[in-house]
């Protein structure tokens, strides 16, 4: 059943890398599937250009050196993806991709399943896969519903940021710490973090590189923030690991020594609790998770902190996977009921599809500043 009849096309961002390192991006007219009994039709309206939306878009290409050609309405970019970067790209190699991991939008069509017929007409969050198009026929339990009045661009970030950072504090929980670190953590999902431990009662050290990010996250009711550009960083950071207790953290950059520093401020920590010496260091457990790549430099692991201590990756998926049905469950309804409070994001522009090839916005999205995230509207 529809609330209207269904296009029979519509358009697709898709990305392609050839053997020969060649990127290109374009917009491809693809048909739009009808539902079956347990899928429903979203027309998208709203989706969000995340960092990890960026590494399939764009294959880690240099982005300044993007030729633009087509017209305004099907735009052509095409780039070259480093060398060095394809044999990680084997499984997509001539493929046209299609991207964008998250959106929202409303249900215009529904399959003959009592949960896909309860979503008609809703607006819904989706985590889909493809979402950089106009219509998209997704499973019924990849939506979440949301309360009467919330908008599609409201919807459009409700499952990435949001459950990666509720995430954070469950594995946080069920690892037996007690308080945690972050960094780069005047992001979009930085600032969801920051609300949802003040909610909850927890100890949070955010770690930022700019004096502005550190008075952001101030003004926002942080307490413990550390700023990595101020010659006192190592200083303010064992202060705050001392206060908080904090001995897990999750790091989006990736590249470079800032873990290792992390580790290495945890364990002086650790020592000056522990007393006696021992020349194996402390027997606090100290983990580190890399969570992000906003960094693509090797990751610089300098020794200093004993042998208790973990550096490992963390993803979504496979949290939640782990984590099971009962708990996704009660996530993702948390990430409904605060929606435009706890997990409210925030953008600095909506482009539509052809737009968010232009050069311009990709010079602005492309950086992954603070307050530079752009919305797809597909719909435009
Ligand atoms: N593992 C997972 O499952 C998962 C899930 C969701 C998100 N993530 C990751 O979470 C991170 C944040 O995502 P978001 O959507 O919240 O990002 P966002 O709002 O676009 O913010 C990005 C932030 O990163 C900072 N940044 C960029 N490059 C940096 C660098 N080289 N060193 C230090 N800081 C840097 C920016 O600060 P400046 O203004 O100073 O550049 C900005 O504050 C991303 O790395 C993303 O990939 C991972």
């Amino acid at each position: 059943m529809a609330t209207s009849p269904l296009p029979e096309t519509t358009q697709q961002l898709q990305s392609r890398v050839d053997a020969d390192g060649t990127l290109t991006l374009h917009l491809a007219e693809v048909p739009v599937a009808p539902p079956a009994d347990d899928e429903v039709v979203v027309r998208v309206e709203a989706a969000p250009i995340n960092p990890s939306d960026m590494g399939l878009l764009f294959g880690g290409a240099d982005l300044s050196a993007l030729q633009a050609s087509g017209t305004p309405e099907q735009p052509v970019l095409t780039g070259r993806v480093p060398e060095r970067a394809l044999p990680a790209m084997a499984g997509r190699i001539g493929k046209a991709m299609p991207v964008g991991n998250e959106g929202g939008g409303v249900v215009v069509a529904a399959g003959s399943s009592p949960q896909a017929q309860a979503l008609l007409g809703r607006t819904v969050g989706v985590m889909g896969g493809a979402m950089y198009t106009g219509y998209r026929t997704v499973k019924a339990n990849a939506c979440l519903p949301l309360p009467d009045g919330t908008s599609s661009a409201q919807a459009a970030s409700c499952f990435v940021n949001p459950l990666t950072s509720l995430g954070m504090v469950e594995t946080m929980r069920a690892e037996g710490h007690t308080a945690l670190v972050h960094t780069a953590a005047a992001s979009n999902l930085g600032q969801m973090l920051n609300r949802i431990c003040q909610k909850d009662g927890v100890s949070l050290v955010n770690i930022v590189r700019k004096p502005e990010q550190a008075a952001l996250l101030r003004e926002q009711g942080a307490t413990w923030v550390c700023d990595s550009s101020a010659e006192d960083f190592t200083q303010q950071l064992i202060e705050a690991l001392s206060a908080t207790g904090a001995t897990i953290a999750f790091d989006a950059i990736g590249g470079g020594r800032l873990a290792s520093d992390i580790l290495a401020a945890m364990e002086t920590v650790a020592v000056r609790s522990q007393g006696e010496y021992s020349r194996y260091g402390s027997t606090v457990l100290k983990q580190v998770y890399l969570y992000g790549s906003l960094d693509r430099g090797p990751t610089q692991l300098h020794r200093s902190y004993g042998m208790a201590w973990n550096v490992g990756g963390w993803l979504l998926m496979p949290f939640l996977q782990k984590a099971g049905r009962d708990t996704a469950a009660r996530l993702r309804q948390r990430v409904a009921d605060e929606i435009t409070t706890t997990f409210a994001s925030h953008y600095q522009g909506t482009v539509s599809l052809a737009e968010a090839l232009s050069l311009r916005a990709i010079g602005t999205y492309g950086k992954a500043a603070t307050g530079t995230k752009y919305l797809i509207n597909p719909s435009a």
